[in-house]
């Protein structure tokens, strides 16, 4: 039978912790025909929408959101970790399992009634996504969709961001 994306994801036990599996996405990246049916795996339910720019979370959500502007013809805008954007931002910070952390976008890089659409590549308790939601909201934004390779269901993302009325999209699960 041939592979599937989840197929390409490689695993690697006690990273960055001890009693972490790290589900590791550079290995699908890295392979011409598992890279291009994630891409096109990842746009399926946004055919025939309008989409006016692609919304990518640091960082590799920004390899994933680069590919799929490119697909869709639209522009690419990175929300990044605190500190990291050059001109003025708007900042958002959520809870992490100890403490809090901040992303950030430029506070001209969406205009008002933009439908955009996120990327990253894994859904975990769905923070980061979260404040990415909050950040184009507060641009104006209209997100019409939220998209990942990776779920990791047990840890909530999903319910987070559908409490937020954002559809989720994504290509396989991993516990
Ligand atoms: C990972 C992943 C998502 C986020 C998901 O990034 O790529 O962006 O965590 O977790 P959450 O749903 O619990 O917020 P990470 O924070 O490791 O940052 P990096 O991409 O800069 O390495
Ligand atoms: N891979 C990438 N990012 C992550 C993971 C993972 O397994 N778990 C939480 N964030």
């Amino acid at each position: 039978m041939s592979k599937s994306v989840r197929d390409y994801i490689r695993s690697i036990v006690d990273f960055p912790h001890e009693g972490i599996i790290f589900r590791d996405v550079t290995t699908l990246f890295a392979d011409a025909r598992g890279f291009r049916m994630a891409i096109d795996q990842l746009l399926t339910p946004y055919a025939g929408m309008r989409i006016d720019k692609v919304v990518g979370l640091e960082a590799r959500g920004f390899i994933i959101g680069g590919a799929v502007a490119h697909q869709l013809s639209t522009g690419f805008v990175p929300i990044r970790k605190k500190g990291k954007l050059p001109g003025t931002v708007i900042s958002e910070a959520y809870q992490l399992e100890y403490g809090e952390a901040v992303m950030e976008i430029h506070d001209d890089a969406l205009a008002a009634g933009e439908r955009v659409l996120i990327v990253d590549d894994l859904l975990a308790t769905g923070g980061t996504a979260g404040a990415g939601i909050t950040l184009c909201r507060r641009l104006g934004a209209e997100v019409v969709g939220c998209a990942f390779i990776i779920d990791l269901p047990e840890l909530g993302g999903r319910r987070l961001l559908e409490a937020m009325d954002m559809p989720v999209h994504v290509l396989c699960e991993f516990e």
